[in-house]
């Protein structure tokens, strides 16, 4: 069936001027590739973490940055407002006061956009304060008013200090979809000095591995299905900030979340900073990533840049930072750690000195000092880490063992080009690509006005020809992230992104990019083996490697522009006739095609098992503006 398909195809191919593929692939086994090749890149941006990733189910929990009480509102003619009398703690001096009313009153939130029911358990919490004998009763309710399922909780309220109360809220009924909202009521007769405050509301639905204070399942897993190895986090510009003294500070975001202050984001909204280090950390750990952290440099987007004589509190910090991830617990840091419930140490490889240091007017004090004091610092202390500069610098002095970041977010022609970037690499350096994206079509003028909302083909099968690029030069090229990789739909500025999301995890898109990232994450090139034949690029652009674990030969390609199917024989050195390969080809209905909610994906997938012939080659056929990968199993 498929013999004769592809000779079908080979012969249009023919017709159509496309030539033959042919490939001789070595058993010499090369250099070895990064095992960090495919990771993910994160920063809150437009609610990524805070009403995305981050499961926390209530917005504006603990009124961090605003004086707004929006969105909560009050339930049976009480009146909410914000209030910055008795603070619940120093890092959260603003709680919601609830007057008013009779009968039964309280307050409700909506969520993100949305809260999404299940029949499952809830954990909620808030703290209260105010003279109040009686039972508070949390409730999930749909937009129509139904209440999906509520639990009633003993007030231990009183006027003398704040008190916590937990509940666990198991609805009855899944919603029908997420417009429902969270409400806490109580009697108002029970309560005395005519109001009660409220701080750090917060609910979470079953998480990623039932952490606490942790992620959302949903999302988590659609990551796991990239088989990522590497984190690059916390950012981004989000890191850096706006302006002093907003940027991201890791002391700020660990330990109780009442004692978390957030910050303002770069993104025009507060951080509530439940994603912190820690979080950040155990995201690793759940998904057995390499963790690959990014201190502030001194720069900061509004183009603020510390002085070299200013900079080396900034500096210290960051070394703090490292001795409270990975120091032992007789260090200061080390037991800091240890005091919030983890004594195990941590480890860090791979650290990136800011971000994008050469825009914003970084770049000077970049090369003269900056970079230097962080690296000097560190080095001295963890000789063996990996500091990365934040983009491709070349200022002169910079040690051997730098690596680099390159960034490209750019249009499907211009990105194939990157395919033989790092075939001209200085190899002096090592090289990640922290961020990357095809951003809007060949057509644009202005590349970065109007850009699609979501990835489409033809640039998803451009980002593989960069990937397979990269992964040619495994022994230079740390990895790969897309970026950005979260898009909240309902507050989506940044556009494309990887996965795309609201509240009602029934409506999340896989982007095509997800899906090629997928495919080519999921098989593992150790070493590089090299090949002789017909030259990449145009147009299959291909790597040929082995998975030293496995013992399997793989050659990924992507074509890109054949305007016909690409006819490929390729032999593997000692693979001998008889031996089975697996193929999978990624396709789509047309180049434009792109995922959206609602919608199966329009990614098809071929999966094939393809024999050797008698001189050991695999003889198959390639759609234009496909991407692929041939497996070849050690024989047994
Ligand atoms: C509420 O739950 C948190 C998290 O499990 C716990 O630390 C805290 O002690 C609990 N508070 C009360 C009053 O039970
Ligand atoms: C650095 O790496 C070398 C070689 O792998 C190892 O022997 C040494 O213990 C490492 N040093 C530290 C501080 O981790
Ligand atoms: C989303 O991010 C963009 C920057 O890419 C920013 O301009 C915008 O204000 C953000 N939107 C929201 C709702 O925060």
């Amino acid at each position: 069936m498929f013999r004769s398909f592809a000779l079908a195809v080979l012969a249009a191919a023919i017709m159509a001027g496309v030539d033959a593929v042919k490939l001789r692939v070595s058993e010499t086994v090369g250099a070895a590739s990064s095992p960090h090749m495919y990771g993910v890149m994160f920063e809150d941006i437009n609610y990524s973490g805070d009403g995305g990733l981050y499961a926390e189910l209530i917005r504006n929990r603990a009124f961090q940055g605003t004086t707004s009480v929006s969105p909560f509102t009050a339930v049976g003619g009480a009146k909410v407002a914000t209030v910055t009398t008795t603070p619940l703690s120093s890092a959260l001096p603003r709680s919601m006061t609830v007057t008013g009313g009779s009968g039964t009153v309280g307050f409700s939130n909506p969520g993100w956009w949305g809260i999404d029911i299940k029949v499952q358990p809830y954990t909620g919490s808030f703290y209260v304060r105010g003279d109040y004998t009686g039972t508070f009763k949390a409730s999930f309710q749909s937009a129509t008013g139904e209440v999906l399922g509520s639990v009633e909780i003993a007030s231990a309220s009183t006027a003398s200090g704040w008190t916590q109360h937990n509940f666990t809220l198991i609805p009855s009924k899944a919603a029908g979809d997420s417009k429902n909202t969270f409400t806490v009521t109580y009697d108002a007769a029970g309560v005395k000095g005519g109001s009660l405050n409220f701080n750090l509301i917060s609910v979470f639905p079953p998480t990623f591995k039932n952490r606490p204070n942790g992620l959302r399942r949903d999302l988590m897993g659609a990551l796991a299905e990239l088989n990522p190895s590497l984190l690059r986090f916390p950012g981004g510009n989000n890191m850096e900030g706006q302006s002093p003294p907003n940027h991201w500070k890791w002391q700020n975001t660990i330990g109780p979340l009442k004692d978390r202050p957030g910050r303002q984001g770069t993104w025009n909204y507060p951080n509530t900073d439940g994603l912190g280090l820690v979080e950040y950390m155990q995201w690793c750990e759940d998904l057995n990533l390499e963790p690959l952290l990014a201190t502030f440099a001194g720069l900061y987007l509004g183009k603020n840049v510390i002085a070299q004589n200013a900079l080396q509190p900034y500096v210290d910090d960051f070394m703090n930072e490292l001795e409270f991830l990975m120091g032992d617990t007789s260090t200061k840091y080390g037991a800091l750690r240890a005091s919030l419930g983890y004594p195990t140490p941590w480890k860090v490889n791979f650290v990136e000195v800011g971000n994008e240091d050469d825009l914003n007017n970084g770049k000077d004090s970049y090369n003269s000092y900056r970079y230097k004091m962080f690296y000097n610092a560190i080095k001295a202390k963890y000789p063996n880490m990996t500091i990365i500069a934040s983009f491709e610098t070349t200022m002169s002095g910079l040690p051997a063992d730098a690596a680099k970041d390159y960034h490209t977010y750019n249009q499907p022609n211009k990105m194939i080009n990157d395919f033989t970037k790092f075939d001209r690499y200085d190899r002096a350096h090592k090289v990640i690509v922290g961020e990357y994206a095809n951003i809007n079509k060949d057509s644009a003028k202005d590349m970065w006005a109007n850009r699609p909302l979501y990835p489409w083909w033809r640039g998803s099968v451009a980002e593989a020809v960069l990937a397979i690029g990269a992964e040619r030069n495994g022994d230079v090229v740390i990895g790969l992230t897309y970026a950005p990789l979260f898009c909240n739909l309902n507050a989506n500025q940044w556009v494309p992104d990887l996965i795309a999301y609201n509240a009602d995890p029934s409506q999340t898109v896989l982007s095509t990019s997800h899906a090629v990232i997928k495919l080519l994450s999921n098989t593992r090139i150790t070493n590089l083996l090299s090949t002789t034949g017909s030259d990449p690029p145009k147009p299959l652009y291909y790597a040929a490697g082995i998975n030293s674990k496995t013992g399997s030969r793989i050659l990924k390609a992507a074509v890109y522009e054949s305007r016909a199917a690409v006819p490929v024989t390729v032999t593997f050195t000692g693979v001998t006739a008889g031996t089975t390969a697996t193929l999978k080809i990624l396709t789509a209905p047309n180049e434009n095609s792109n995922n959206a909610v609602g919608a199966a994906s329009v990614v098809q997938t071929v999966a094939q098992t393809l024999t050797a012939a008698a001189d050991g080659s695999f003889t198959y056929s390639l759609p234009d503006m496909s991407v692929s990968v041939l497996e070849v199993k050690a024989a047994a």
